[in-house]
């Protein structure tokens, strides 16, 4: 059994840059996000800004995955494979997913975007999502149980009528890219280990609009849709628990105030 790593002030001061590398790379990504652009245009310029800032994206030959970030259409709930096949169109939601590995510290976000006007329902479900990973980030407390993060989600979700993909989690982070703990979306009140000052996890809820399930692309072995093919989304941050609450690493835009 590994053990959820307590990181030093060094380690943490590494792992921020990361982060606000990553989030800085989102940023950019985001002029390039329009209607007959490819998704693979997309991972061409996010690749060539990670390695011209002395990072290294983290995704490209992890596992054998094959490009820079994950770019996820619609009803793709995660690890969508950038393509020149998949050119985005009026209406499309996508979800943008980055990490970095700067000086050998890992920073993993994303965030969703939009192609023109979209289905109230899509806006609904974006809406959600980025309103269940505030949920999250609000249990990360010392002392705290991480089951409450996916307690918390978990409940919002239902009560708008979306499901929470179970299948697919947050992680610890920082200097493995996937690292103890499992953070847990859909969880049950006060369960699971207990937050400690120096840990650093992601929180990166997946919300589907029909079922929670998915199924894995039998031809590429990564693409994860919805099992009913209705849309999905997403947002991630990476989080440092503090002496008295969090801070949220990759929030660069300071939507959230350290606690
Ligand atoms: N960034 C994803 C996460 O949030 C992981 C992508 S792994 C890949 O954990 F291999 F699919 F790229
Ligand atoms: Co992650
Ligand atoms: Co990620």
């Amino acid at each position: 059994m590994s053990e959820i790593i307590i990181k030093t002030p060094e380690q943490i001061d590494g792992i921020r840059k990361s982060c606000q590398l990553a989030a800085q790379t989102l940023d950019f990504a985001a002029q390039f996000v329009y209607a007959g652009v490819s998704t693979a245009f997309i991972d061409e310029k996010i690749e060539k800004f990670i390695v011209s800032h002395g990072a290294i994206p983290a995704t490209k030959g992890y596992n054998g995955y094959p490009k820079s970030s994950c770019i996820s259409l619609n009803e793709v709930v995660c690890h969508g494979i950038p393509s020149e096949r998949n050119i985005l169109k009026e209406g499309d939601i996508l979800n943008i997913d980055i990490t970095t590995i700067l000086n050998g510290y890992y920073g993993d976000t994303s965030r969703m975007f939009t192609i023109g006007s979209v289905t109230p329902v899509a806006e609904k479900l974006i809406d959600v999502t980025k309103h269940c990973l505030e949920l999250g980030i609000q249990q990360v407390i010392p002392e705290n149980y991480f089951g409450n993060i996916g307690f918390a989600i978990n409940r919002f979700a239902k009560a708008k009528g979306f499901s929470v993909v179970y299948e697919f989690c947050g992680h610890g982070v920082g200097v493995h890219f996937h690292e103890e703990p499992q953070v847990d979306h859909a969880a049950r009140r006060n369960s699971g280990p207990k937050m400690k000052p120096g840990m650093i996890f992601t929180i990166e809820p997946m919300i589907n609009q029909g079922k929670a399930g998915t199924k894995v692309d039998k031809l590429d072995g990564w693409t994860a849709r919805s099992v009913d093919n209705k849309l999905s989304a997403q947002f991630e941050h990476t989080v440092l628990v503090t002496q008295t609450g969090y801070e949220v690493l990759t929030d660069i835009h300071n939507e959230y105030r350290a606690t």
